[in-house]
């Protein structure tokens, strides 16, 4: 496994560049949350290791959040808080893929699904994305073998900004029952949706093969604060437990206060972000496609994946905009570049004036 080719392009970048490589909201965590925090803190609440899975509290009020959002009941034993999606996708890994077995995901996809199938000792298995950059279940069907464990669903979706249909999303669940394989859905950019909304494969598969992960980190901007979680049946929630209570024994308590705070608290911080983004979309959809360049609309997310010509990314790079370059999230993101919205208007319209200017320079 090497570093992250995100890493790579920041560390190449100058001190005055503008940053559009970053995968965080650039808003502060809602002041209810960090409260929640503070006040677990100072009464001693949160000096102790919490219970393997989480807090009471918080896993109620997890379940509590996908009855409101999907109508889904969730017995809130059936959940573990972890140390961000990172760790949720990690232990559902670990605990679901024999040495060997394959692990099917978007290319280009999030870097982590590749890194963490090496990780539980299996076998990556990229599959390419429509013309849209959604994933068409039919490319899943197809690449499942005898010897697939799993396969990742993400949506809204890193690097893309592509959010799957109702309809995918009833037929990954129907791939995950009929295949017996395991549909693992990463949905944690599930609140940043512009248009239709978001739809879980949770929601439709009628046995217990689908895992949802969700995280505080881009919802409610809480990255730093590392907490996320996993949604599963029972049996799954015990085998995962085992390596979450030995790779971490329990999630921090502070944030799992501040999750609990964030997640039964007022919304609206959330909806101003989303409103923020979908301008910041527009913006950057404009812009690019007043430079030349063709970029499916993303419909969810912070990121924007126009195609590019050759020897963009660094004529980019050079001018002082940081992009992260397709081919970081697989083979077949080359040709393309992930932008991030997650920056303020003003700077991504000053990244769209140079960006145009390399267009031109490279064309
Ligand atoms: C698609 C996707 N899944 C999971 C994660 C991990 O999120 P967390 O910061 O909660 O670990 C990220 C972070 O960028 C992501 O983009």
């Amino acid at each position: 496994m090497s570093i992250s080719g995100i890493r790579k392009v920041f560390e190449a970048a100058g001190e005055d560049a503008i940053n559009l490589g970053l995968g965080q909201p650039d808003f502060p965590t809602p002041a209810h949350a960090r409260r929640g925090a503070i006040e677990a803190i100072e009464s001693g609440r949160a000096d102790a290791y919490t219970s393997n899975k989480g807090t009471q509290q918080l896993r109620e009020a997890i379940a509590a959040k996908y009855d409101r959002d999907y109508g889904l009941e969730i017995d809130p034993n059936d959940v573990i808080a972890t140390a961000g999606g990172s760790e949720a996708l990690h232990i559902t890994l670990q605990a679901h893929v024999d040495p060997g077995e394959e692990v099917i995901f978007p290319d280009p996809g999030f870097v982590s699904y590749d890194a963490l199938t090496r990780i539980a000792d299996g076998t990556p298995k990229p599959v390419p994305l429509r013309e849209d950059l959604t994933l068409d279940p039919a490319t899943v069907e197809e690449a499942i073998t005898d010897e697939t464990a799993a396969f990742v669903v993400n949506s809204p979706a890193n690097p893309t900004g592509a959010v799957q249909s109702k309809a995918d999303m009833r037929e990954f669940a129907r791939i995950a029952d009929e295949h017996d394989v395991l549909c693992i859905s990463d949905e944690v950019y599930e609140h940043i949706v512009f248009d239709g909304e978001h739809h879980s494969p949770l929601k439709f598969a009628e046995t217990d093969n689908v895992v949802a992960i969700s995280a505080c980190s881009k919802t409610y901007s809480m990255t730093g604060w590392r907490l996320g979680w996993v949604v599963a049946s029972n049996r799954r929630i015990e085998r995962m437990l085992r390596v979450h209570q030995y790779g971490q024994a329990c999630a921090s308590a502070p944030a799992q206060y501040a999750a609990e705070a964030a997640l039964t608290g007022p919304q609206e911080p959330v909806q101003e972000m989303v409103e923020t983004f979908e301008q910041r979309r527009d913006l950057v959809l404009d812009g690019l496609t007043d430079a030349g360049l063709e970029v499916p609309t993303p419909e969810g997310a912070f990121y924007a994946m126009p195609k590019v010509p050759e020897g963009w990314c660094d004529e980019v790079l050079e001018r002082g905009v940081v992009v992260v370059p397709g081919d970081a999230f697989g083979a077949n993101g080359a040709g393309y570049a992930r932008l991030s919205y997650a920056t303020g208007t003003e700077e991504l319209k000053e990244a769209l004036e140079i960006i145009d200017d390399a267009t031109r320079a490279v064309r």
